[in-house]
Order: C-alpha cells, then sequence, then structure tokens
C-alpha cells in the first residue's frame, strides 16, 4: 500500500472510531449522520455499510424497547389514575413540565429521560392508599390516614426499585419528591442540596399542578395566586433556583 493509500485507511479508521465512539453513547442518530460523513470507503466500502446498517438496526431495536418501557410506564400510571377522578391527568402534566424545566437547565439526554420517568411515576405509591382517602372531601385528614398517605413517596420508591438497577435514581427521586428545600418534609427529612435534584425539579411542578386543579373541597388556584404562593414559598418549600426556573416556563407557556 502506498503512502497515500495508508493515510486514507488510517482517515476511515479513524472515522469508524468516531462513529463507534458516538454510538457507544446510545446516539444512534447522530452515529448514523457521522457515518454518512466518512471519507470514501473504496476497498473498506462493504466494511462502511454493513456498519450503516447494524447502527440503523440497533436504533429500531433501542426505539422499540425504549416505547415499551414508555408504555408500560403510562400503563401504571394510568392505574393510579383511575383510582381517583380528582387526580385523573396529573402525573402526565408534571411530567411534561418536569422535562421541560430539566432541559432548561441543560440536563444530560441521560437525566432528563431518568426526571421523565420519575415525574410519570412520583405518585405511583399511592395506588396502595385506600379509595376512601383518595377520594376524601375534606381538606385535612386524620393522623391514621395522613400517615397512609405520606407513605407513598416509600412506597413508590420501593414498586419501581423492583424494575430493576436501571431505575435506581429514578425510584431514589420519587422517594424524595415530598422532601421541602427548609427540611420539614418527608420521608427523611433532608433539606436544600441534600434532596437529589429531580426530586426538586418534581416537588415544585407537582405543587404547580395540583393548585391549578379543583379538589373536591376547594377550586384550582389562579396563575397570579399560584404564582404568588410558589415566590413566597422560595427557599422555604422549593429550590428557589428550580422555583425561578419553573415560573419561566409556565409564563412561556401562557403566551
Ligand atoms: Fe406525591
Amino acid at each position: 500500500m502506498d503512502t497515500r493509500a495508508v493515510g486514507a485507511a488510517e482517515d476511515l479508521i479513524g472515522a469508524l472510531a468516531s462513529v463507534a465512539r458516538e454510538a457507544a453513547e446510545g446516539t444512534y442518530g447522530s452515529a448514523i449522520a457521522q457515518l454518512q460523513r466518512v471519507p470514501d470507503g473504496g476497498t473498506f466500502l462493504p466494511l462502511v455499510q454493513a456498519l450503516g446498517l447494524l447502527l440503523g438496526r440497533v436504533e429500531a431495536r433501542e426505539m422499540r424497547l425504549e416505547n415499551l418501557v414508555t408504555g408500560t410506564i403510562r400503563a401504571l400510571v394510568a392505574a393510579e389514575d383511575a383510582k381517583s377522578q380528582w387526580t385523573a391527568g396529573h402525573s402526565f402534566r408534571v411530567a411534561g413540565l418536569a422535562v421541560q424545566v430539566g432541559e432548561k437547565f441543560r440536563l444530560p439526554r441521560r437525566k432528563i429521560r431518568e426526571l421523565h420517568y420519575a415525574a410519570l411515576l412520583h405518585d405511583i405509591g399511592k395506588i396502595g392508599v385506600p379509595e376512601r382517602i383518595l377520594e376524601n372531601t375534606s381538606p385535612t385528614l386524620v393522623a391514621e390516614d395522613m400517615d397512609k398517605v405520606k407513605h407513598h413517596p416509600v412506597a413508590g420508591q420501593e414498586i419501581v426499585a423492583k424494575i430493576g438497577n436501571d431505575f435506581k435514581a429514578i425510584s431514589l427521586a420519587i422517594r424524595h419528591h415530598h422532601e421541602r428545600w427548609d427540611g420539614k418534609g418527608y420521608p427523611d427529612g433532608l433539606a436544600g442540596e441534600s434532596i437529589p435534584f429531580l426530586s426538586r425539579i418534581i416537588a415544585a411542578c407537582d405543587s404547580y399542578d395540583a393548585m391549578r386543579m379543583d379538589r373536591p373541597y376547594q377550586k384550582g388556584l389562579a396563575e397570579p395566586k399560584i404564582r404568588t404562593i410558589l415566590e413566597e414559598g422560595c427557599a422555604k418549600a422549593w429550590d428557589p433556583a428550580v422555583v425561578a426556573v419553573l415560573l419561566g416556563t409556565v409564563r412561556r407557556l401562557a403566551e
């Protein structure tokens, strides 16, 4: 092989290595786009074409798997929604909002996926709370019923952890979605930045959506009132940085 051919082969190998690294990160679309830009394959053209075919198939399989996971989670949330007409649709709205907030914080793709799943499943532990409590028409609950409600983040963590190791961070985000910035939340009384960031995002989005919802004992609050509560609750109930981004996001959505 002459020197020019060796140089071309080295360029090609370097480009293919870069494609393989991109694929290893799970960004198949980007890997395929890179592959289409590699230098002329020459003798190695069949290898380049085979790699393109392989990446296309792996990407399709990954998407089928992802759709299966998302579909299973949606089915679980629908089962939870079926228990209470008052909260139906809440988890889907919280998840939509949480993802937008997470994207504003430029969280990596893997974290956004975890945030999406954790927000969808944040109240899945309520599946174990009796319907008579969830459908309660009074704003206050007796202590025993309140304990059952307050157990739902831990119950949710235990349910979701059973899915497998890939859901460990998600189950942890669920466990801590009722912690407060000032440490007065539950179940562990974590405060400030010791609360997982995904939980802090879910907590603020959860409260925002919950305040908008009609309840058996109370009409949903108007947007300006919710804004005031969130602003005043900063540094008490919620992470101030998250609230600032959340309020910016909902303002943009309203425009
Ligand atoms: Fe909750």
